[in-house]
């Protein structure tokens, strides 16, 4: 009820100002900066006040009050254009600045909190009787800056996945209302399943630990004058696996579980699995599950018999976790050719006798390949009927037939069964047409019907 009646009086005397005088609205005589401030105990701090006219030009009349969270109200300064009163209970701790009607708190403590409210009455010379009252608070805060946050893991010793909780606590030797956040490798954690917060998140409790939760785990406090001060980071180590465990090798082609090797070849094979602590392996052959053969990543293996076939079997186990796992593998002992060859026995060097071979075949390829085209082309064996000069320049195509001028001949479609290269087919075709009994072959004559002009005769 109060409050609504002040506001309509409120409303009703900033009407009657507007209505009054249209050269001034009344925000505009005074400004405040800064409506929330937060001040660090110990410090100054200036409740600044701008004001938009002359004190020459007017009469003011005003306070400063403090309103304390607990709600007490006590008047602080009581002030005219010449003179300032300050309550004797704070005299010393408090300095008005006449010329612009500012309040400097000289040291901040916690008792200093709350709203500071300022109302001023103000009476231009210039225009008879009226008085414009301006009211504004501003709320002020005191922290204490917080200190580096200290952080403390429990247990101290590394855990084992699964089966264990860890709890993080963050504290600061001083700091008031401070916030708490926590970073592991710099990104910020969030409460989720197993991330549990204390209420002003000083603690954080991982609940059970995984291999996700290895990481270097700090904290960051803040206030409101303390932008954020880092924790030093602190280790999380945790026991996991083996994951992921698998067989490999530079040598001998892998298909699925099963490597194909060369007889007598010296073939390595390498296990791994993702584990903390690094894992024991063992290799074993699998038609006998107790007997180990190899110890280690690393397994030697080599085989002389052609299409001789062992099973192999890596077992990972991680002595802390307790776990273990196990991989099975067939090794097929074949000749995989020269390719193989030449990448594990004589790098680089192929036999001359084998070179000379390829290298004949190549070149013989070649001139069939050229040959055949020659004879076969049958634009070409037309052409030359022609006896036209036939341009090897290929002409962009175009879409109409404007200038198909040279395209006339016989052309000739064929179809075979079987895979065999369209070249072949049609060399083939043309040089023995009449013993396509396999073959569907058709014939096209385009005959030129391009009325002749002198300079393009071709039967002259
Ligand atoms: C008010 O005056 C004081 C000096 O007396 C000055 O430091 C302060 O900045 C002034 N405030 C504004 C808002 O101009
Ligand atoms: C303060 O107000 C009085 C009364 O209106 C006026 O006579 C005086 O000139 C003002 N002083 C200043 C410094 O503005
Ligand atoms: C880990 O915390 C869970 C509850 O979140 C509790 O049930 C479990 O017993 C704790 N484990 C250990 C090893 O303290
Ligand atoms: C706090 O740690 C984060 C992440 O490591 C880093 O980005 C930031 O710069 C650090 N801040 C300070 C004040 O050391
Ligand atoms: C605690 O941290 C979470 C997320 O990091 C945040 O959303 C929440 O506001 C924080 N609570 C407090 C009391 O600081
Ligand atoms: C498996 O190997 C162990 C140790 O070499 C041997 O004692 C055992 O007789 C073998 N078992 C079979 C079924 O071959
Ligand atoms: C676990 O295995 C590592 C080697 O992989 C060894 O150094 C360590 O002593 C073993 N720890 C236990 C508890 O057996």
């Amino acid at each position: 009820m109060e409050a609504s009646r002040r506001t309509a009086l409120y409303v009703c005397s900033v009407l009657f100002i507007l209505t009054a005088t249209n050269l001034e609205v009344s925000s505009k005589l005074i400004h405040i900066p800064s409506l929330v401030r937060h001040g660090t105990e110990g410090d100054p701090l200036l409740l600044s006040a701008e004001i938009h006219f002359s004190l020459d030009e007017a009469e003011i009349q005003g306070t400063w009050s403090h309103t304390k969270p607990s709600g007490t109200r006590i008047t602080l300064v009581t002030f005219t254009n010449t003179t300032a009163i300050t309550d004797m209970m704070y005299r010393n701790h408090l300095l008005f600045k006449q010329h612009n009607v500012s309040l400097l708190i000289l040291k901040l403590n916690q008792d200093n909190e709350g709203d500071y409210h300022l109302s001023l009455n103000i009476k231009f010379h210039n225009r008879k009787g009226r008085v414009i009252k301006e009211e504004r608070t501003i709320h002020v805060t005191v922290d204490v800056p917080v200190s580096t946050p200290l952080i403390e893991k429990s247990p101290s010793y590394p855990l084992v996945e699964d089966k264990a909780n860890v709890t993080w606590t963050c504290s600061v030797e001083r700091g008031t209302r401070v916030v708490f956040q926590w970073l592991r490798d710099a990104a910020v954690l969030t409460p989720s399943k197993r991330y549990h917060f204390s209420q002003d998140n000083s603690t954080l409790v991982i609940s059970p630990v995984t291999k996700e939760d290895k990481g270097t785990y700090r904290c960051v406090a803040s206030n409101a004058v303390t932008p954020g001060r880092n924790s030093s980071g602190v280790e999380l180590n945790v026991y996991y696996g083996p994951y992921n465990l698998e067989v490999n090798s530079g040598q001998g082609l892998r298909t699925g579980e099963v490597f194909t090797i060369n007889p007598g070849e010296l073939v390595f094979f390498e296990c791994r699995a993702d584990s903390n602590p690094p894992n024991s392996y063992v290799w074993i052959k699998s038609h006998n599950k107790t007997e180990v053969i190899s110890e280690g990543p690393r397994l030697e293996v080599q085989l002389y018999r052609l299409a001789q076939a062992e099973e192999y079997l890596c077992r990972a186990f991680n002595n802390v976790t307790q776990k273990q796992d196990e991989t099975q593998f067939t090794l097929v002992v074949a000749s995989l050719g020269t390719g193989k060859e030449k990448h594990t026995q004589n790098e680089g060097s192929m036999s001359p006798l084998a070179a000379i071979i390829v290298c004949s075949l190549f070149i013989i390829g070649c001139m069939l390949l050229v040959f055949l085209r020659r004879t076969c082309h049958p634009k070409r064996v037309i052409m030359s009927i022609y006896n036209k000069p036939f341009s090897e320049q290929k002409r962009p195509h175009r879409s109409g037939h404007e200038d198909a001028t040279e395209d006339f001949g016989i052309y000739e479609f064929v179809s075979v069964a079987g895979k065999m290269e369209s070249t072949q087919a049609s060399c083939r075709s043309l040089a023995r047409l009449e013993l396509g009994q396999d073959m569907h072959t058709t014939i096209y004559d385009v005959i030129r019907h391009v009325p002749e002009s002198p300079s393009q005769s071709l039967l002259t």
